[in-house]
């Protein structure tokens, strides 16, 4: 398609949301329960990837930036990531701690927004994560310094070459850089799909060590 088809295209396209409606009564006190039943109803869907997530980071400037990252695990009622700390996305949360993740799930009309401030795990953490990851992912963490611009096309298999060499059949320890973040979220939105665009919409916000919620139009 030219780019002008494409336009056509997007232009015409309607899909009618058919999602359950969802009320309060349907909604966990607790947003991270929530969040799990949720998950469950997506695994249970066979959505693929339900756990990639879109991090929006801003940087100093004032400018966002977002990226789909994978949802590896729960810490501290937040939400954790793995990646390399040296990476724009790192350089950006080290300027501005406070990011969002969005959760897209078309086949269930669903949607969970994410907001809250961010810090990386501790280094127990990681290391216990990294000790999981197959080896060729180990050795790719070490080979690549993530958003640097690549110099050469086989700059990448030269160094996992090296790395190989270097390593032989030895342990392949957790380079500094490379590690996880939680998100520690203040605000949790659940977006359900609903025809006519009347879609369903309820938000959690922290209020110390509880949560409000409110529903929101659509
Ligand atoms: C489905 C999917 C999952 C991804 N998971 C991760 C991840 O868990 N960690 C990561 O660092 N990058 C992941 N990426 C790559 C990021 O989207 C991104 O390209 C990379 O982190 C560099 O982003 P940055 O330059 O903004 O730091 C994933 C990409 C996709 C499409």
């Amino acid at each position: 398609m030219s780019l002008e088809e494409v336009r056509n295209y997007i232009n015409h396209i309607r899909r009618e949301m058919m999602g359950k409606p969802l009320s309060r009564a349907d909604l966990d006190e607790n947003p991270l329960e929530q969040f799990a039943k949720w998950m469950e109803e997506a695994v249970n869907a066979q959505i693929l990837d339900p756990y990639a997530m879109c991090l929006s980071t801003v940087n100093a400037a004032g400018h966002p930036s977002s990226r789909i990252v994978y949802w590896r695990d729960v810490e501290s009622d937040g939400f954790v990531f793995y990646t390399n700390y040296n990476s724009r996305k790192g350089i950006e949360i080290a300027a501005n701690p406070y990011v969002s993740l969005n959760f897209h799930w078309s086949e269930l009309d669903r949607q969970i927004r994410i907001e809250g401030p961010i810090k990386k795990v501790s280094t127990e953490t990681s290391d216990k994560y990294w000790a999981s990851r197959p080896r060729e992912s180990r050795i790719g963490a070490w080979a690549s310094a993530q958003s640097s611009i690549v110099s050469s096309p086989d700059q990448l298999q030269k160094s996992v070459e090296k790395l190989h060499e270097q390593f032989g059949e030895g342990d392949i320890p957790r380079p500094a850089h490379w590690g996880g973040y939680v998100v520690e979220p203040e605000r949790i939105e659940f977006w359900q799909g609903r025809p006519s665009r009347l879609h369903d919409r309820f938000v959690y916000i922290k209020s110390g060590d509880d949560w409000a919620m409110e529903q929101l139009s659509p």
